[in-house]
Order: C-alpha cells, then structure tokens, then sequence
C-alpha cells in the first residue's frame, strides 16, 4: 500500500506534499516522510507515526524548496520505524526514492549490492534497493539511469525520484501500483491517487502500467517501457475536493454511512430511463453474448466480496445464470476452468487492489470477457475490462467500507436485472416490480439513518464484548458476513459470521452466558427456521438482538433486542439490513476509543498481496 506524492514548481513544497499526504493516510499511516531539493542538497525528515509527527517537526525543522517528494506507508518490509520510512536514499544522500508496492527480487538485489558494491543498507525495507540501483547506473542522466534500475526490479511499484545533480526533474514509474500526474500552469504533480492534487488541480493524467514519467516545471512527458514518448488525453476531475472532506462529521465513516441515501439513489437513477429501462452505457453484453456465456466469475476481496456474494444470489435469482464467487488471491492462484464462454465480474471500490487485478489478468488471459463494478474512474480494473459499471459512491476515505458496498450491491442488482431481461427470463411485472422497490431504497435508507438512538444505546451497552456471533439464512448470510467484517475491523472485537444452520455443527460449542448474537431475520421463507436458530443460542446464554423487517414481531418473543428494518421485498434487503450492522460497529468503535477511520494494521487501497 502506502501513499505517495511529488511536486516540483514555484510553490513551498513541503506545504504541497503534506497537504497531498494527508489525503493519501487512508493508504497506510504508520510512517511518514519527505525529501526537499535545497540549496544544493537532498534533506530527508521520515518519523514513525501519523503524518501529524511529521508535519510537527517539520514546525520546527523548516525545510524550504521547490521540489520534493513525500510519502505516507503501511508497513510491509520492516517494521514501522524513523530509518524503515521512505524516503530512503543511496549512499551519499544524492538520490531520494519514495515507493508503493513490494519489490518481490529485493533480496536477491540487495544481497548483490552489499556483496559486489559493500552497500551497507539504512533500512530493512525492499524499497531501499531502488535508491542504490538508480545510483549504481547513474551517469548525468536520472531518467536512464531509473530505466536501468527498473529493468532489474520485480514486483509491483509506483516510485518518484530525485536527485541532487539534476534538481530541475522529479522521474516516476508506475508499474501495477497506481499513480497519477496532475497538471498545473507552471507545476506539476505525481499522487497515488486523485484527491492529493485536488486542492491543487483538476487536470490529471492516468499513467498506465510500465510507463515512466518525467516532470518537470514546464511539462510532463511520458514514456512507455521501450522509451517512446506516449500521448496522453488530459482528465478532468469533475467532483471536488469537498467530497473528500468530514463536512462536520466526526468521522469519514459517519459522514459515508450517511451519504449511502445519495450513493444509491446516484448508482440507481443514472441507470434508469423514464420508462425505468436499465440502461448500461459501459456494459456492452448482447443477448448473443449472454447465450455464449455459460458460467459466470465474482471475483473481489473484502468488503467488495461480500457484495459479490449478494451479486450471486441476484444473478442466479433474477437472470438464471450459475455464478461462482471467489476471493481474488485464492482465484488467481487456483488455476480455475476460465475459457471465452466465462463471464469474469471483478468489484473493487479503489479499482487498484493487486490481487483483484491479478485475478482479472489470469481470467482475461485465458479468454474471459471481463466486466467490473468499480468505484474509482479511470482506475486500473476498470482500464482493463471490457465492460464498466461505475457506482457513484463518490470518493470513499474511511478504511471500513459502506457507501462503497451498498452502492456495490446496487450495481449487481441493475447487473442481475440487465441480465434477465436480456434472456428473456423475467416477466415484466415482475421487472418492474422489483425497478419500483429498488426506487424505495434511498428513502427507506434515509429513514434507518434518522433514528438511531436503540442502535447507540445497544452500542453503549454492549462495546466491551470480546467475541461477537452473526448469523442468518439465504442472502441474509452474506449481509452476516459483511456485518461481521465491519465490526472487527474498526472495534478489534473478535467476530465470526455463521450460516445458522450451520451453527449446531460446531460454532454453537463457543456460546455461552452474555455472548452476543446478531441473528438476521429478513427472510419471510426462512423466519421461523431464524427463530428457532435464535432459542437455539437464548438457551444456550446468548443476548441476543435480531434483525427483521417492520412487521414481523414475532421474533421479540425469542430475542432480546430487535432492529427493524423498512418493509421490503426478500431479493433486496441486504440494502437495508446492513445499515444497523455497520451502525453497530461504528458506534461499538467509538464506545472502545478505536480510530474508527484508520484501524490499527489496515489500509483502504491494498496494492501489495
Ligand atoms: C481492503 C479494504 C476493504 C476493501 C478491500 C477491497 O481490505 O480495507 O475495505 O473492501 O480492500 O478493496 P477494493 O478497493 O478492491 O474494493
């Protein structure tokens, strides 16, 4: 992972790349640093911690120039340490190199280097290899002096260079870990991601795989891997920086909980024409191609899975195709049966995680036609794919995922829907029946976000739980899931989630006295199963609270606290029925002091495997 940032101009730039910084934490947080052409001089300041440290010395360490290079990291090679953060640099302290990714032959380089050149390394980091290579073929010229040093790299990188001898320069590569040029009048940028630069510009290249970038005041000029220069259309940002600020809410998990109304209702009606026809400008797919196709791929990690579990259940449901799921870093590495008569659907919100790509590369290779729901526009799933749906979530900076995933589970529904209707096996009362229910979604969303009271109070009462069961039945299993991830990645609580029925053949063994359950209930043909499966844990101990939808209340005699969700069809209450359990965990987070947006060990983009 890790964030990184560069700037040459006439701006102060340290100023440029902390402020760039702080938009890149969510990409790793546990070090930080930045390197500063001066008066002749590379100077490097890189602590352990927050970016917060940084920017505190740097109070009292003032650092002037014009350009420079900075860089926010999440751990891989070496602890998190002062000497482990980038920048890191060669020998003499010429060159400066930040980094995202993991250079996969840095043992094999470094030992060379220390072997052959007597190196002695600053750092454990793979990193610090880069710095040392670029040296060794430096000869007057950065920009082939870093074709040199990449063409001996393996692995995946996204790295900006300096160098003291040619202060006017800043060289960047990208290669499967992502990096961006924004554009100014006399300036320029390189940012990991989009909304670094925005307080800056709007004008961006998107740099592809295995191209080198070279800045400087005037201009950018890009390169592909044999060296020729390359042309490259500007791309306007369109939403502002704004959208990536708290806006008042305490935390950015708070404030995308609360934007989910908007994040659907966008990801929905931009589908839909005036007679509610679906419409999918980036999904070319005939009713041809559907009859070619005969299996179909979900592919995702995390978060995005979870939606690919829901997206499943919709297509077989709705559109009668048999669909596989799979987490990315298992699917790359299986050799899975993936012919041109496979469909692969990968989800990723950031667009940029290595194992989702990865996947989706394996599956094009052997033929594949590749669709992804993808958040980020531009992002690297979605240049690769052969059809797009964009979810408009908007920019999502708080490390757990949630407008991400509802507006995920939108996308798979429309998906699902374009699908059968493209078959020709759904009949079009039933079509639109579910169009007009998919329509009640934002508002019945806006109404759950409106009284929150029970669910803070639950949390209140409930936050020093150290192990926590979810459970459910049909779709309902798979909102359990995503429930279960949200709480014990921001609340550190140790959570599992559990098909109910599943539960007497092991799992039940772990219940006793005061374990909480959250058992939902939104199935009308599997209630009464979910109520014997809650009397099962009440009279094994457990409290606990159900999930089900307005009406339904004969589920309070059997648990001990119920949230209700709006009253709506089967198909679709994942929209609703995850609303309280991403409360839960946001509210339980805050109860135990967590750093809700910034989990211990995580990050929101994950570029490495
Ligand atoms: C990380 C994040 C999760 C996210 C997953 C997949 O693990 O912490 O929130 O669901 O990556 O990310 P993607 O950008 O591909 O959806």
């Amino acid at each position: 992972m890790c964030g990184i940032v560069g700037y040459i101009g006439d701006k102060e730039v340290t100023e440029v790349l902390i402020e760039g910084l702080s938009r890149l934490e969510y990409r790793g947080y546990d070090s930080s640093g930045i390197a500063v052409y001066d008066q002749g001089e590379v100077h490097v300041r890189k602590y352990k911690g927050r970016l917060s440290i940084l920017a505190d010395h740097l109070k009292e360490e003032t650092l002037t120039g014009v350009v420079g290079i900075g860089h926010t990291r999440w751990a891989t090679h070496g602890e998190p340490s002062d000497r482990n953060a980038h920048p890191h640099t060669n020998v003499s302290g010429n060159i400066a190199v930040i980094h995202n990714g993991i250079i996969e032959n840095y043992m094999k380089i470094k030992e060379w280097l220390i072997e052959e050149k007597g190196i002695e390394f600053k750092s454990e980091t793979d990193s610090e290899i880069i710095a040392h290579l670029v040296d060794h073929y430096y000869e007057g010229d950065l920009l082939k002096a870093v074709y040199k040093a990449i063409d001996k790299m393996e692995g995946a990188y996204a790295i900006g260079v300096i160098c003291k001898d040619e202060p006017d320069k800043i060289v960047a590569v990208r290669k499967d870990s992502p990096l961006i040029v924004g554009l100014g009048e006399g300036e320029n940028f390189i940012a990991s991601d989009i909304p670094a630069l925005l307080k800056y510009t709007r004008k961006m290249y998107l740099i592809e795989n295995d191209e080198v970038v070279l800045l400087t005041k005037e201009g950018v000029t890009i390169f592909n891997e044999l060296g020729q220069k390359m042309d490259r259309e500007v791309f306007h940002v369109t939403w502002d920086a704004e959208a990536a600020e708290k806006e008042g809410y305490e935390h950015f998990m708070k404030k995308e909980i609360h934007e989910q109304p908007k994040g659907i209702s966008e990801t929905l009606l931009r589908r839909l024409d005036n007679e509610d026809n679906i419409v999918l400008d980036g999904i070319k797919i005939t009713k041809e191609d559907l009859e070619n196709i005969n299996k179909i791929y979900i592919v995702a990690c995390g978060t995005a899975y979870h939606a690919g579990l829901v997206g499943r259940y919709a297509i077989e449901k709705f559109a009668k195709i048999p669909v596989e799921v799979d987490v990315a870093s298992e699917f790359r590495y299986r050799d899975p049966f993936v012919d041109d008569k496979t469909l692969f659907i990968a989800i990723s919100q950031s667009g940029e995680t290595l194992d989702t790509l990865a996947a989706l590369r394996e599956a094009k290779r052997k033929g594949a036609r590749i669709l992804s729901v993808v958040n980020v526009v531009g992002s690297s799933v979605a240049r690769e794919s052969d059809d797009v749906f964009y979810t408009w979530a908007g920019p999502e900076i708080a490390v757990a995922s949630t407008k991400a995933y509802t507006t995920q589970l939108v996308a798979m529904y429309l998906i699902a829907l374009h699908m059968a209707t493209t078959k020709g096996v759904m009949d079009q009362a039933k079509y639109k029946e579910v169009i007009a229910e998919l329509k009640t979604m934002p508002d019945k969303v806006k109404s759950m976000l409106e009284n929150l009271n029970e669910i803070q109070f639950l949390a209140d009462a409930q936050f020093n739980n150290e192990s926590v069961f979810f459970m459910g039945r049909g779709v309902d299993v798979h909102v359990a899931h995503e429930g279960s991830l949200k709480l014990k990645e921001i609340s550190y609580i140790n959570s599992f989630a559990i098909a109910a029925g599943e539960l007497k053949h092991g799992t039940i063994a772990l219940i006793e006295d005061g374990t909480l359950v959250i058992a939902l209930a939104t199935q009308d043909h599997l209630y009464d199963k979910m109520l014997s499966n809650i009397q099962e844990v009440r009279a094994r101990g457990a409290y606990v609270v159900g999930v089900a939808k307005e009406g339904n209340k004969e589920i309070e005699k059997t648990a001990d606290v119920v949230l209700y969700v709006p009253e709506t069809m089967d198909e679709l209450t994942p929209i609703l029925s995850v609303i309280p359990l991403q409360l839960v965990a946001y509210y339980i987070s805050v109860a135990r002091g967590c750093d809700v947006d910034k989990p211990k060990n995580l990050a929101k983009s994950v570029t490495v495997e």
